[in-house]
């Protein structure tokens, strides 16, 4: 995409974004899409999808361009996405999920919703441990569990890692959102498989010392709590802080400028990095289109306008970052199979039950 496109997309509305899907994603060879088009006429794939953003719709129109399936777009959260599938049955007309987290990815392929997927484009542009080894379900974009710290009161050479965080010295200060959400189950995840169940709970434990209220509200409202003093350090998915940042309410902006973006682990593993990912049906009716589509979403053109949609980072390397997140710097991310965030998820929970995380 050039420059001007690019700028346009990042100031973009629901109509700019699907004009630019047109022009950006409809450069191939118009006589074999003409052919294509001919041949899949009619087709169409169902997305069950947990992501609400009108750029999605662009791409999926883009989708539509080259191929000639047309997408058929089912919005709703993503567990009672997961649990319509599921209900649905052998009869469900659903052919990909899309979703956050793979504890959510990992929990929809137990409930036997999603099926094996062997495509050499995928496996190719998917890094590894961004993907279900036997290709259950696929990373389509990257989120990075960060920590935001009150600038007037921390320097960033206080901090380092997230086990740090149940130190003593953070009483009192730790904002983090509850138990019962998926993100705090894959962080408790990831540095169970890191860990072991021991030293993790007794991270848990000093964490919940450390917090400074008891955990409410969704990442957001971690980052407003740390602008308001009410703690110091707030761990956060990086593009809520990102969001703050692009918003134009002054309000958020004197949170933006409160605050800053420190990458944990930096020195040792790598920052808990997740994904919004997404996977074929079990009995999808129209398995090879899926397949198809999520090819699509992985390529170059389409990574970039998929992951500035929500300011994550793309999965596949060497597409350009929104800017914002641009700024954020370099990082390194944690080398974990994401798959591990929901084989550990149970006893994640048990553990941050036991510790009093509510
Ligand atoms: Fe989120």
């Amino acid at each position: 995409m050039d420059k001007i496109a690019r700028r346009a997309l990042l100031g973009m509305g629901a109509g700019a974004a699907a004009y630019l899907a047109h022009h950006a994603l409809n450069q191939g060879s118009e006589s074999s899409m003409a052919q294509e088009r001919l041949a899949q006429a009619g087709r169409v794939i169902n997305v069950y999808s947990a992501r609400h953003y009108d750029t999605d719709k662009a791409l999926y129109n883009g989708f539509t361009q080259q191929t000639g399936i047309r997408v058929n777009l089912i919005e709703a959260e993503a567990d009672a996405l997961i649990e319509r599938i599921r209900s649905e049955g052998s009869r469900s007309p659903a052919d990909v999920l899309i979703t956050v987290d793979a504890g959510r990815l990992w929990r929809a392929q137990q409930a036997g919703i999603l099926q094996p997927v062997q495509s050499r484009t995928l496996t190719s542009v998917v890094p590894a441990n961004l993907r279900e080894p036997q290709g259950h379900w696929f990373g389509l974009s990257r989120r990075v569990r960060v920590l935001i710290y009150d600038k007037s009161k921390v320097n960033p050479s206080q901090l380092s890692t997230y086990e740090d965080l149940a130190n003593a010295r953070w009483r009192g200060q730790v904002l983090t959102r509850t138990s019962t959400n998926v993100y705090s189950q894959s962080l408790t995840g990831s540095l169970l498989a890191i860990h072991g169940a021991p030293k993790t709970e007794q991270w848990a434990r000093g964490l919940v010392q450390n917090f400074a209220r008891s955990p409410q509200g969704n990442d957001t409202d971690q980052i407003r709590a740390c602008a308001a003093g009410v703690g110091s350090v707030a761990i956060a998915n990086h593009y809520y802080l990102a969001r703050l940042i692009a918003s134009n309410k002054p309000e958020d902006q004197e949170v933006a400028n409160k605050v800053a973006l420190f990458f944990p682990n930096q020195r040792d593993r790598g920052a808990h990095v997740n994904i919004c990912g997404a996977g074929v049906v079990a009995g999808a009716p129209n398995r090879q289109a899926a397949i198809q589509f999520l090819e699509y979403l992985v390529s170059p053109k389409v990574q970039e306008m998929f992951a500035m949609a929500n300011y994550e980072y793309p999965v596949r390397s060497g597409v350009p970052l929104h800017p914002i997140i641009q700024r954020f710097g370099n990082f390194r991310g944690q080398n974990v199979n994401a798959a591990v965030f929901g084989r550990n998820n149970a006893e994640a929970l048990r553990i941050m039950d036991r510790a009093g995380w509510r």
